[in-house]
Parts: structure tokens; sequence; C-alpha cells
């Protein structure tokens, strides 16, 4: 027994900020922005995570055909949830009805979709549950520093989902890992030690040292995609579709050269939403399968990179 993602759906905030409306709260411009990123615009929510996730769930289980009391599990990847607890993922629940299923929350940062898919195909395969609604979702505008310029114009908010079911074929190969080592290149801090004997000021703000994750991301990104491949005996020259986390468009370009992968099997989105950590992925993948491109039996890879730091990829057959 495999499992397939059955169908998607996403979900981006009315509110958008252009890179001029940036250059309006930090000493930036449209030009740096775009030549070193190829992020033009994000979209910013003023409802938050669980409005995202629900939105981008519905429009899931409606393109997968499933309802939601027909779900046996909910995994909600996020790191930027509205609340500690309840979790995100049991909001959800009682958002959409999906009564007594385990719901649980899982935070990888912008591997967090594919360690969700990951884990839920592990459930699946091993005949415990046969539909998990995946949802990855991130208020990032909540943790950036709005006035550091090296980081506030990367991270937009938004949603994306995917119902995985039980089927003959779907996917074929997952690989994940991290290096905590490297952890504070790239982190946010949560919320600090208040009480009667320490005061330590306020809530964290995501942090990064960049030219550390490019040089992370450009190496990991070819390795984790070369182990789907190899696991799978599937070459590059087979794959249809390339889905990449959408952190920058240097990353993926070096990437795709170092693999030789043509760019028209390797969509873009950072334009017009930015990074959305976790959601990157789900969002882009709903695009490209709402617009009709992804066929029954294509051959898909996924593959993200971020916070932890870490790394996952997919292979999948459509
Ligand atoms: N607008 C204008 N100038 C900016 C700027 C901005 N938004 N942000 C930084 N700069 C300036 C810096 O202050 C620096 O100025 P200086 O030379 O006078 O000191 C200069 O631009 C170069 O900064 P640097 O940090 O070396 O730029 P870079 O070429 O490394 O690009 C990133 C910065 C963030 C775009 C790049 O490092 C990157 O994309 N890293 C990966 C980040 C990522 O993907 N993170 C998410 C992973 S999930």
């Amino acid at each position: 027994m495999k499992a397939r993602i059955l169908g998607t759906g996403s979900y981006l905030p009315e509110h958008v900020l252009t890179n001029d409306d940036m250059a309006k709260l930090v000493e930036t411009s449209d030009e740096w922005i775009r030549e070193r990123t190829g992020i033009r615009e994000r979209h910013l929510t003023d409802q938050g995570t669980l409005h995202m996730a629900c939105e981008a769930s519905k429009r899931a289980l409606l393109n997968s055909n499933v309802t939601a009391d027909e779900l046996d599990m909910i995994i909600i990847a996020t790191f930027t949830p509205d609340y500690l607890f309840p979790n995100a993922s049991c909001q959800l629940q009682a958002a959409l009805g999906a009564p007594n299923v385990p719901c649980m929350d899982l935070s990888a940062a912008c591997s967090g979709f594919i360690y969700s898919i990951n884990t839920a195909a592990a459930y699946i395969q091993a005949g415990m549950y046969k539909k998990i609604l995946v949802v990855a979702a991130e208020t990032l505008s909540r943790v950036v520093d709005w006035e550091d310029r090296s980081t506030c114009i990367l991270f937009g908010d938004g949603a994306g989902a995917a119902v995985i079911g039980a089927d003959e074929t779907g996917i074929l190969a997952m690989d994940m890992g991290s290096d905590g080592v490297k952890g504070p290149v790239l982190y946010c801090e949560a919320w600090p030690i208040t009480n009667p004997i320490v005061n330590k000021g306020k809530a964290g703000k995501l942090r990064m040292n960049g030219q550390e994750v490019y040089k992370f991301a450009v190496r990991r990104l070819p390795k984790t995609i070369e182990t789907v491949l190899q696991e799978s005996g599937i070459s590059v020259d087979e794959v249809d579709h390339f889905i990449f986390h959408q952190a920058n468009r240097r990353i993926l370009q070096a990437a795709a050269k170092h693999l030789n992968i043509p760019a028209e099997k390797m969509p873009m989105n950072m334009d017009h939403c930015g990074n959305l950590s976790a959601a990157s992925i789900p969002v882009l993948l709903d695009e490209h399968n709402q617009s009709g491109k992804i066929k029954r039996g294509d051959k898909v890879v996924l593959a993200a990179f971020g916070g932890g730091l870490s790394w996952a990829s997919a292979l999948i057959i459509w």
C-alpha cells in the first residue's frame, strides 16, 4: 500500500505588500529585492494561521472529493500558530468537523510540509489510517523583525493543504534529515523567561545569517533530491515536475544547474508570495495542480530546506 496525494488546496491573504511598499518601511528597493531573491510582493494576513489553514483545507477536501468526516487524522506544519495550545490542528478539526480524530502540529520550519506528508505516508503504509489531511500554514509576518531589511523583505503569509490517501501508487521515496549544530544560522526564539526572579524582555523575532543559509541550501538541496531519485531508480530526465521550497530564485537556479533540471520543469512562485516557510511547497503545488499542469501518473519531486537546519524531499507518482 502506498500513500498518494488525492488533491490540493491553498490560500493567500488578500492584502499585498509590494517591494515598493517595503521600501517605505526599510532602506531597500524593488531592484535590490528582485535581483537577489526573485521576490516582487508578498501577502499579509490580518486573521492568522487558523483562518488560512481552514480556507486551504476546504479547497483541498473539495479538490480531493473527500469530506471532513472521512478523515482519520489531521497534521499541521507550522511554527507560527495562533495558540500554543490547543494546537492549530485541533482548532482546524473543530472548524472543519472531523470528530475524534488525532490532531497534531509538526514543527520543522521550511521542511515542515514534506516532514508532514512523509509522516502521514508512514501511518498510511503501516495500515493505521486511510485518509490524512496535511496542512502547512504560516503567519510569518508575526515573527519577522519589520526593522531588519535583510529578513523582512523575504517572507509572507499563506497556507497550503493536501489530502493523502491509501492507494496502489503514490509516494515512492522519501528523505528527511537535520543538522542541529547549524541551528543558530536561522532561528526564532520563543517567549522570554519572565517570572518573579528574572525578566528577560521581549518575544523572539526571526534571525538569519543569510550567507550561511545560502551556502547550506545550495549544497543540501541537490543532495536530498539525488537521494530520492536513487532510492526510486528514477532519473532527472524522467521527472515531470520539480516543486521546491520557494526561498530564493538564485538558490533554486543553482540546484537546477547542478542537476541539469530544465527551467520549464521547475515552476517558481516566490515573485508573488515570497518565502512562506512550510506553506511554500503546498501553495506552489496547488497552483501547478489547479492550472492542470500535473497529470495523473506524472512524476513529481518535492524538496525543501530551512530552519533546524533541516531538509526533506519526496518522489511522488501523481
Ligand atoms: N536592501 C538593500 N540592501 C540590503 C538589504 C535590502 N533588503 N539587505 C541587506 N542589504 C545590504 C547589506 O546591508 C549589505 O550591505 P553592506 O555591503 O553595505 O554591508 C549588502 O546588502 C550585502 O548583504 P549580504 O547579506 O551580503 O547580501 P546577500 O547577497 O547575501 O543577499 C540574502 C542577502 C538574504 C538575499 C541572501 O543571503 C540569501 O538569500 N540567503 C538565503 C536566505 C534564505 O533563503 N533564507 C530562508 C531559508 S528557508
